[in-house]
């Protein structure tokens, strides 16, 4: 037996802090009961939640949320260089790479402190500090909603891009994931610190995957603000990506535009330093704002409603492009 909750207030399970309504609510800590709990809830509306920090709220959801709260961490194969790890979906993305750093697994140490859960990483192909999930993911299993069937992708069927999958996609709303599989390093580790923010402050600390992660979390802590403290999703946009020839348009008028290597033929530009440029960071409208050390990063700082973030964000996206010709996409899921 289990017990569906009703009309339930998110404001708890989303880091923006949004105060809306449920009309359902389940928190699925057993893999086992999630065929019985569709099968009792058919035809109404489904919303898969993690643990809702790439969320923002705009109104009261007519039908059942679930979060998937399912717990595990098992090591399933080793070889003299890798182990493969299976990890239940409901885990918290930072536990699972504090629990990688003790048995001294590398891969995943850039990805320290990344708020969230296991079976949302793979959503958007989780990404910091010159890494990306794609680089350690094996596989994953999933419940395809409509025929109530479990299917495995590998980490090619899923089409990872720069904060983009299949699942974002073609399959968008029509699998939960269950469960993920990475493939992490044993000793020696082969490390990253492309990021130049890593190498400084490493300062003169060996590069190991504990010292890179100690190294990351101080970087985010000086300037993400802590979603229990200040309700955000992170970056709310994410940064674009414009033609070759687009960017040499632009560097003639903003010579100090920054720029990143992308894909042959393309260029990443920095969406905070657009936002700042137009002079949003650290402005507060009411309870929304931009993030006073990040202006990628839009905040709640009470009681803002997720229509008044969104406003402030289509403000944001209206004056890119007037100025810079640029449209910014939103990396956060508008609800
Ligand atoms: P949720 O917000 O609950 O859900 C996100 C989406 O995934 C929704 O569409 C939901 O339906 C779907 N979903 C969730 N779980 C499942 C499942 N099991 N099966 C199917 N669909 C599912 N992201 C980065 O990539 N890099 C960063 O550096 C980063 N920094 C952040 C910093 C802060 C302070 C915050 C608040 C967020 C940051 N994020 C970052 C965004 C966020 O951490 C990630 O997107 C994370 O993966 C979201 O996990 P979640 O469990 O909270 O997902
Ligand atoms: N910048 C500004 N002003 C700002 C913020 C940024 O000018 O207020 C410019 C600077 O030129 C800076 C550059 O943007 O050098 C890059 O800034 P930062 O290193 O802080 O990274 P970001 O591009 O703003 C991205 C990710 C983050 C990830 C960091 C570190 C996206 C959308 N965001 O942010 O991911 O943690 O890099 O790798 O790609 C998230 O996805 O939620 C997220 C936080």
């Amino acid at each position: 037996m289990f017990k569906i909750e009703e009309n339930v207030s998110l404001k708890k399970y989303n880091t923006f802090g949004i105060d809306i309504l449920t009309k359902k609510f389940y928190a699925l800590s057993s893999s086992d009961r999630l065929k019985e709990v569709l099968i009792e809830n058919e035809g109404i509306p489904l919303r898969i939640l993690g643990e809702g920090s790439n969320l923002l709220f705009t109104k009261n959801f007519e039908g059942l949320t679930l979060q998937i709260a399912t717990k595990g961490i098992k090591i399933i194969n080793k070889t003299k260089a890798k182990v493969l790890v299976e990890v239940q979906a409901g885990e918290n993305w930072h536990e699972f790479v504090l629990w990688s750093l003790s048995n001294n697994f590398g891969g995943i140490e850039n990805l320290a402190l990344i708020p969230g859960s296991v079976g949302a990483a793979p959503i958007q192909n989780i990404g910091a500090y010159g890494v990306e999930l794609k680089s350690v993911f094996h596989s994953c299993k999933a419940f395809e909603i409509t025929t109530r069937k479990i299917h495995t992708f590998s980490n090619d069927e899923c089409e990872f891009g720069y904060r983009d999958s299949i699942f974002k996609k073609k399959l968008k709303g029509k699998f939960i994931i269950l469960s993920a599989c990475f493939s992490l390093q044993k000793f020696p580790h082969s490390i990253d610190i492309s990021y130049g923010a890593i190498n400084s402050q490493l300062a003169d600390k060996l590069a190991t995957i504990q010292n890179i992660a100690e190294a990351v979390i101080a970087i985010r802590l000086s300037k993400l603000p802590n979603p229990k403290k200040i309700g955000n999703s992170g970056s709310f946009f994410k940064n674009p990506i414009i033609t070759l020839n687009d960017f040499k348009k632009l560097h003639k008028t903003f010579p100090k535009l920054p720029h990143y290597p992308s894909k042959e033929g393309f260029v990443k530009i920095p969406a905070g330093w657009i936002i700042e440029s137009l002079g949003f960071k650290g402005i507060r409208e009411g309870d929304a704002g931009v993030h006073e050390k990040q202006a990628l990063v839009l905040v709640n700082y009470g009681t803002a409603s997720g229509i008044q973030i969104l406003g402030l964000a289509k403000q944001i996206q209206k004056a890119a492009l007037d100025k810079f010709g640029v449209s910014l996409e939103t990396e956060v899921n508008i609800l």
